[in-house]
C-alpha cells in the first residue's frame, strides 16, 4: 500500500537554538525568499519548532506571511490540563496560545529526558484531548540498525500509541517522522531507498491499525541539507522532512521546502 497523494510537510526543528534576535532575522530572511519565488499552501505545509519562549515572536512573525507557516511546540507536558506542575506547559495551554502543532517523541528527549513509551502516550492523549496535531518520532540507534533491529524498533514506537489514536484521528491530528538516530546532527543520513524501505514498512505497520494508512505523512529527519532533500522528496512514502541543523538557516530551509514542494 503506498501513499495517496499527500501535501508535504518540511518542518523545522530549532532546538534549544536561537535567540531572540537571530529569530528576527531569520523570519525576515524566509519571509523575504518565499515573495521572491513562492511555495503555495497547497504544494507544502511548511511549520518551525522554536523553543517555547520564541514560540509566540515566531507565530507572531509568521502571521505576517502571504501565506501559513505554522508554529510548532516542540514539547507538552505529560500532565492534563493546568495545575501545580512547575516548569511545564500543558496541551490546553498550548491551543489557548494558538499553537495547534506538537513534536512528541523525538530521540533526544527519549534519550536525555526519559520520555518513554507510558509518558509518551500521556502527551499524545492530551496533545490529542486538546485537538492538536502531533508530530510523532520515530526511530532506531546505530546498535539496532546494526543488529538488524530498524523495522522491528520503529514498528514497535508505533503500536506503543495506537491505544490512544483514535482510528479517524490517524490522517487528520497524526504526522510520522521517521528520525534514524544514528542519522540526527551527524551529517550521515540513511540512502533515500533505506528511508522509502522504512516508510513503505511504516506504512504497511500503519494499515494493520487505521484504514487512513495511505493518508498519514511520514516525514524523514536525519542531516536533511539542501543537497540531498531532492532524493528524498522523490521517494513515493517520504511525505516531507523534519530538518535541524539546516533549518537553523533560512536559505537553507527555503531549498529542502522548495525540493519538496517540487517534488509534490
Ligand atoms: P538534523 O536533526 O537535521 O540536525 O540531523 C533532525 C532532528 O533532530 O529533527
Amino acid at each position: 500500500m503506498s501513499a495517496l497523494t499527500i501535501v508535504p510537510w518540511v518542518i523545522g526543528n530549532w532546538k534549544m537554538n536561537p535567540t531572540g534576535e537571530n529569530v528576527q532575522t531569520w523570519t525576515e530572511q524566509f519571509n523575504q525568499l518565499l515573495q521572491q519565488q513562492p511555495i503555495s499552501n497547497e504544494s507544502c505545509h511548511l511549520a518551525v519548532a522554536p523553543t517555547f519562549i520564541a514560540l509566540s515572536q515566531v507565530q507572531h512573525a509568521f502571521s505576517q506571511y502571504n501565506r501559513t507557516v505554522h508554529t510548532v511546540a516542540q514539547d507538552v507536558s505529560r500532565f492534563p490540563a493546568t495545575g501545580a506542575y512547575t516548569g511545564e506547559v500543558s496541551a490546553d495551554l498550548l491551543k489557548d496560545s494558538h499553537i495547534q502543532h506538537v513534536l512528541i517523541g523525538h530521540s533526544e528527549r527519549r534519550e536525555l529526558l526519559g520520555d518513554h513509551s507510558e509518558i509518551l502516550r500521556a502527551k499524545l492523549t492530551n496533545a490529542l484531548n486538546a485537538g492538536l496535531t502531533v508530530i510523532y518520532c520515530v526511530g532506531e540507534s546505530l546498535t539496532q540498525r546494526e543488529n538488524g533491529q530498524a523495522e522491528q524498533v520503529v514498528l514497535q514506537q508505533v503500536q506503543d500509541i495506537a491505544s490512544v489514536v483514535a482510528p479517524d484521528q490517524w490522517a487528520s491530528n497524526i504526522v510520522i517522522a521517521y528520525e534514524p538516530i544514528w542519522a540526527i546532527g551527524t551529517g550521515k543520513t540513511a540512502s533515500a531507498a533505506d528511508a522509502q524501505a522504512i516508510h513503505e514498512k511504516i506504512r504497511e505497520g500503519l494499515s494493520q491499525i487505521t484504514d487512513s494508512s495511505a493518508k498519514v505523512a511520514i516525514l524523514y529527519g536525519g542531516s536533511v541539507k539542501p543537497e540531498n532533500a531532492k532524493e528524498f522528496a522523490a521517494c513515493p512514502d517520504v511525505n516531507g522532512a523534519l530538518v535541524g541543523g539546516a533549518s537553523l538557516n533560512a536559505e537553507s530551509f527555503y531549498h529542502i521546502a522548495a525540493a519538496f514542494a517540487q517534488s509534490n
